[in-house]
């Protein structure tokens, strides 16, 4: 079903292709004339035009013109007789979808009509897919070789081969939620089928029921066509619902019933429609603490956590630090066509030191920024940005890395330290003592008498 504008001049056959068109339950608007056709194709939203070609104000070519310019991707079906051939010809380079000479067979014309807007409901849909598909066609490589990191693999590989219907995903920005719902997408006999991606904090409470379940034509007063939901265009692939957290509670409850059944329906309509879909959450929350607070619907809670897959911060898998910074560095030296070599040794310690609030993510920003910057093939401590260097320069405020320090005694603890932080700024007395807070005098007490 469809909105079809029919442009032509004879009256009669108007109200043929209506009363055609309407037994078909097509929506029907008239023009008798070429800036009437024009006028109607910006008010109303069609989703075809039948146009004749012979107009008594305008050249049918240029309507067609106008119209393909306006709405690229409408489908215009050319009526014309049978002598205007090379006319039609024309119509057809200037991108009319299809053309039918005059006099036509009505049945013949309710199936290029039914046909056309089939193939453009579906361009539609790819469309939109493009600007929602989480998936580059790379799929997702987890670097690190940390207990974590290799767990990770290990749990991709496994859920993502499994029949698992549901996954929850935590970890807090940037951790890499999104690329293991991508390993997961790709792991799994879906991995021909869509990924999709919703951002429940993105689309706002009014319209996300019919932007998950879609709507039927005249659902509400802009459902000028049917459109189909996210669940029903992800069947057979992977729904992303990242930021799971910020959906409302009301659609809490609508999506959990659709969890359970695995079947819902459109926005206005009434027909049951089942879909087969692995939905994957992800939320940098405490799921949990939002329950206990009313915020999260707890049913909905149990309902997603069958299988959970934290994802720890950066800062507490410091192994994987260099290894990701290297793979970031890899990746930007392709991206903007640099040859950067490595990280000095100082400039590995420092990024393994700094604690990483914006976790790979922000360690990819860092390694891109200075990709993008710099000229020396290898990456030294003044390359980076200033909060990485912080414990260099400023007062440390993370907790300190007891390293060899632990079990030493205070005092040797001291020693060590200092001899360390003179040792780091090149035997500096004066800067030592800045950094450490101390006098000249008492570093120089201090470091002659050990013990
Ligand atoms: N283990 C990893 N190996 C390789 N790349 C990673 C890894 N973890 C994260 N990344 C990269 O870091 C960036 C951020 O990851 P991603 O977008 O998946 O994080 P996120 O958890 O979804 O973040 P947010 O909560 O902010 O949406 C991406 O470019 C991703 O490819
Ligand atoms: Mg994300």
């Amino acid at each position: 079903m469809g909105t079809i504008l029919v442009v032509d001049d004879e009256k009669n056959l108007r109200r043929l292709l209506r009363d055609a068109l309407e037994a078909e339950g097509h929506v029907v608007h008239e023009a008798a004339a070429g800036r009437e056709a024009l006028e109607q194709f910006a008010k109303i939203h069609c989703d075809l035009a039948l146009l004749d070609l012979i107009l008594p104000d305008l050249n049918g070519l240029q309507v067609l013109r106008r119209m393909k310019r306006e709405v690229a991707e409408i489908p215009v079906i050319i009526m014309t007789a049978f002598s205007e051939v090379q006319s039609a010809v024309e119509a057809m380079k200037a991108q009319a979808a299809d053309y039918l000479c005059k006099p036509f067979d009505l049945d013949e014309l309710k199936l290029v009509v039914q046909r056309h807007l089939e193939t453009a409901s579906m361009a539609q849909d790819f469309r939109r897919l493009r600007e929602l598909e989480v998936g580059t066609h790379q799929p997702a490589q987890v670097v690190g070789e940390s207990q974590s990191a290799r767990w990770l693999r290990q749990m991709i590989r496994q859920v993502g081969g499994s029949e698992a219907q549901t996954v929850l995903i935590h970890g807090e920005s940037g951790t890499g939620k999104e690329l293991v719902a991508r390993g997961l997408h790709h792991a799994s006999a879906r991995r021909d089928h869509l990924l999709v991606e919703v951002n429940c904090a993105a689309i706002s409470e009014t319209l996300f029921e019919s932007e998950l379940f879609g709507h039927e034509r005249g659902a509400f007063t802009d459902a000028k066509s049917m459109k189909k939901g996210l669940v029903e265009v992800a069947h057979r692939g992977t729904l992303f619902l990242d930021e799971i957290s910020e959906m409302a509670l009301p659609l809490q409850a609508k999506f959990l019933r659709f969890l359970e059944e695995r079947k819902f329906r459109r926005v206005g309509g009434t027909q049951e429609i089942s879909v087969d879909v692995r939905v994957v959450a992800a939320t940098n929350r405490d799921l949990q603490a939002l329950v206990r607070d009313g915020a999260f619907r707890q049913d909905l809670y149990y309902r997603l956590n069958v299988i959970f897959i934290h994802l720890p911060p950066l800062r507490d898998r410091q192994e994987d630090i260099l290894p990701l910074a290297h793979h970031f560095l890899q990746a930007a030296n392709h991206m903007f066509h640099k040859a950067i070599q490595r990280f000095s040794p100082e400039a590995e310690r420092l990024l393994t030191a700094y604690p990483w609030p914006g976790n790979a993510r922000e360690l990819r920003n860092v390694v891109e920024r200075v990709t993008i910057l710099e000229a020396d093939p290898i990456i030294r401590p003044e390359h980076l940005p200033p909060e990485i260097l912080g414990d260099r320069a400023a007062a440390p405020s993370g907790p300190i890395d007891l390293g060899t320090l632990y079990p030493r005694p205070l005092a040797e603890v001291e020693q060590a330290y200092i001899l360390a932080v003179l040792d780091r700024v090149g035997g500096n007395k004066t800067k030592a003592a800045e950094i450490l807070g101390i006098t000249r005098q008492t570093l120089r007490a201090k470091v002659g008498q050990p013990g």
